[in-house]
């Protein structure tokens, strides 16, 4: 047993013989779960199902062809084919169940253990519930309230701390609700064209709705990932942050059911703190939202760049005295509008693209001219190109490389302007030293001040508003490399990136949506001086502490055992 696991399933292995009282199978500290006397029979669910019109979907593992199992036999031919596209997140999103970090799946049924790896359900959803309505989630609701069944979100399963998956749960499944509507709004606080999108909806959806009525809407840079689940609830940075925010500062309304089962609305003039929760302070915690309504901007030109090179013939020290100059270039780049995404480790850099909307091939160039000349002085050859598209969807269509997930463990830091200002060697001197010791960076350069924001109520972590690096580091996964490799990975992250991350940011924060799971200060780091205030108002829609998740606000009230099984804490028992 080594480092601090604090919230992960190994550390919780040794609670649980320290914790005998919670041996017990039906425990009534604990989410009755499968094989306890209190799960439901085939017959309840099979009336549940029918109280849903036959909205109700068993799960089958999506890698069950991988292996022999009660799922079926193996199948060469099938297995294969998950095992080549495993890294794509369309071989997840449309499942009910799978999700994409692996992790968090735990081998449960993993396509690449061999036929006789194991097949379970694990830590995977039992059940889900494709909703069509608020109607169908009030109906889960109140199984779930009846029955003490664990309850999980989900959507499309991106995300990098398993928040969408549980062990033992019913998973409310919102990747159906798929409509999209374009209005004209008026409020006190915006006034302008606006999008409502379904919970189901995925950024290439909305992109291509929005081009076909000449506005844009902030997404991912990967356009699969949902965008009112844990994205924009998470914050959610967008090729468009420079210029509009963060997706949180987009929002005008949410419709949601909370965890008594209500029907609601949540803006800035009605259920006001519910709308400001829901605004930054993260998905799957606060209520079941069911359609998020956007501001919508005018489409316009928008340049596109992208700069590479490696550190082929060049010493380290060049090579990171050129990194160190590219963080110098960004704050004129990020105040013009540009969101400038870059990735490096120890043999390459490349920004991989900018995006620049409403900002000109000229401009973007003169923009990369005093990163460009250093590179010329320090004799680092390069591959550049700038090019200008007449709107957003063609940039970015063009500009973005499809995303792979499974390839990776994610943990961050949101580094402010002012250390690269004050003292960028001691940046780069952090990076550095994370590179040589097998870590690799993806890094969004941003401005989402206040001033880009501007008038917006919600519960953004405050240290996006001074962030310049939104710093994404991540370990290599390796899914036939022994387990224990993997956990000494995370562990590194907790004990030793992070740390050297916080050092060069102190007081800073961390984006929700690419942290470190472990952060023993998750609180303060992820939520910052927001965190009691959404907890009150977490307490207030969901009294019973119906939805939980990983460092989710709340989530300390549960602990998750080992085996998955949901118990309160100690403290609330
Ligand atoms: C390849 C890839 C690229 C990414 N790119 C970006 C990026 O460019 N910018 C960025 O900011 N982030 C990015 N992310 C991170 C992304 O924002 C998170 O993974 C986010 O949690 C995904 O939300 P989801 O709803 O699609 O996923 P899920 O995994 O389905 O859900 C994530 C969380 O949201 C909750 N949730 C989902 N739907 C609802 C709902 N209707 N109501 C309440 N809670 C809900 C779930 O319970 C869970 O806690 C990326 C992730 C991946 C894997
Ligand atoms: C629910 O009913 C539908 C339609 O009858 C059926 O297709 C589905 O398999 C049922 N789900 C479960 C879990 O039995
Ligand atoms: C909370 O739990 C109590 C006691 O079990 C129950 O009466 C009440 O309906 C629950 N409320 C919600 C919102 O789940
Ligand atoms: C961010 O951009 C806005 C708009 O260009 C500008 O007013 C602001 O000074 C920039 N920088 C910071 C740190 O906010
Ligand atoms: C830059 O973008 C172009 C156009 O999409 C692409 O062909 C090229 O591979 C990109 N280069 C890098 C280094 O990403
Ligand atoms: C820069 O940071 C390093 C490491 O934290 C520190 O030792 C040094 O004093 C700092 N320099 C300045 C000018 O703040
Ligand atoms: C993954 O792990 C296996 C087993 O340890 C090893 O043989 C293989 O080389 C590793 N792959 C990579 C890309 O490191
Ligand atoms: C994860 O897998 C391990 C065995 O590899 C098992 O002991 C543990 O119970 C599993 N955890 C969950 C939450 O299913």
């Amino acid at each position: 047993m080594q480092g601090n696991l604090t919230s992960s399933f190994h550390l919780l292995a040794s609670l649980g013989t320290l914790l005998p009282q919670f041996a017990v199978s039906a425990d009534v500290h604990c989410r009755c779960f499968p094989g306890d006397a209190c799960w439901p029979s085939r017959e309840r669910w099979a009336a549940f199902n029918k109280t849903l019109g036959g909205k109700l979907v068993e799960t089958i593992p999506l890698a069950a062809p991988c292996h022999d199992s009660r799922f079926g036999q193996y199948n060469a031919g099938e297995c294969n084919t998950l095992q080549e596209a495993w890294t794509l997140p369309q071989t997840h999103y449309d499942s009910s169940s799978s999700i994409m970090a692996p992790f968090f799946a735990n081998q449960s049924c993993d396509p690449f253990t061999g036929i006789q790896g194991r097949c379970i359900l694990g830590t995977y959803n039992r059940y889900a519930v494709a909703v069509g309505s608020a109607s169908d989630v009030s109906k889960a609701l109140r199984f779930t309230e009846r029955n003490n069944i664990r309850i999980t979100i989900r959507n499309t399963g991106h995300d990098y701390n398993g928040k969408s998956a549980g062990a033992g749960s019913l998973g409310i499944w919102t990747h159906h609700l798929k409509d999209i509507q374009i209005s004209d709004h008026r409020s006190r606080h915006y006034t302008g064209k606006a999008m409502k999108m379904g919970a189901g909806v995925q950024g290439f959806e909305a992109y291509a709705a929005a081009h076909q009525h000449g506005l844009v809407v902030l997404g991912g840079e990967c356009p699969t990932v949902g965008l009112a689940g844990g994205y924009a609830q998470g914050g959610g940075h967008s090729t468009l942050g420079s210029k509009y925010g963060l997706a949180a500062d987009q929002v005008l309304e949410w419709e949601v059911v909370d965890a008594r089962g209500r029907h609601l609305t949540a803006s800035r003039a009605k259920n006001s703190d519910l709308f400001w929760a829901l605004s930054g302070g993260g998905g799957g915690t606060f209520g079941v939202v069911l359609s998020m309504t956007v501001k919508a901007h005018a489409d316009m030109p928008t340049s596109g760049g992208n700069l590479s090179f490696t550190s082929d013939g060049i010493s380290q020290d060049t090579f990171w005295k050129a990194i160190e100059a590219y963080h110098v270039s960004l704050p004129a780049i990020v105040d013009e509008g540009i969101m400038s995404v870059s990735a490096f480790s120890t043999s390459s850099f490349a920004i991989s693209p900018m995006t620049g909307p409403g900002v000109s091939a000229e401009r973007m160039n003169e923009l990369l001219q005093p990163l460009t000349s250093t590179l010329d002085r320090l004799g680092i050859k390069y591959t550049k190109l700038v090019k200008q598209f007449p709107n957003y969807f063609e940039e970015f269509n063009t500009m973005f490389a499809p995303i792979q997930v499974g390839i990776a463990q994610y943990g961050g830091r949101l580094v402010p302007r002012s250390a690269v200002l004050n003292n960028n060697s001691a940046v780069t001197h952090a990076y550095r030293k994370i590179a040589n010791d097998g870590g690799a960076f993806f890094i969004v350069g941003i401005n989402v001040s206040t001033s880009v924001a501007g008038d917006v109520y919600n519960s953004i972590n405050p240290a996006w508003r001074d962030t310049l690096l939104d710093t994404v580091v991540t370990t290599p996964w390796n899914f036939t490399a022994p387990w224990s490799q993997m956990v000494a990975n995370a562990n590194k992250m907790t004990d030793k990136f992070i740390p050297i991350l916080k050092d060069i940011s102190p007081g800073s924060g961390t984006y929700i949506n690419e942290a470190d799971f472990q952060d023993p200060d998750f609180k303060q780091d992820y939520y910052g001086v927001n965190y009691d205030r959404l907890l009150q108002i977490k307490q207030k829609y969901d009294p019973n502490h119906t939805f939980y998740a990983l460092t989710a606000v709340g989530s300390d009230y549960w602990e998750a055992r080992p085996d998955g099984r949901l118990c309160k804490s100690r403290r609330n028992a």
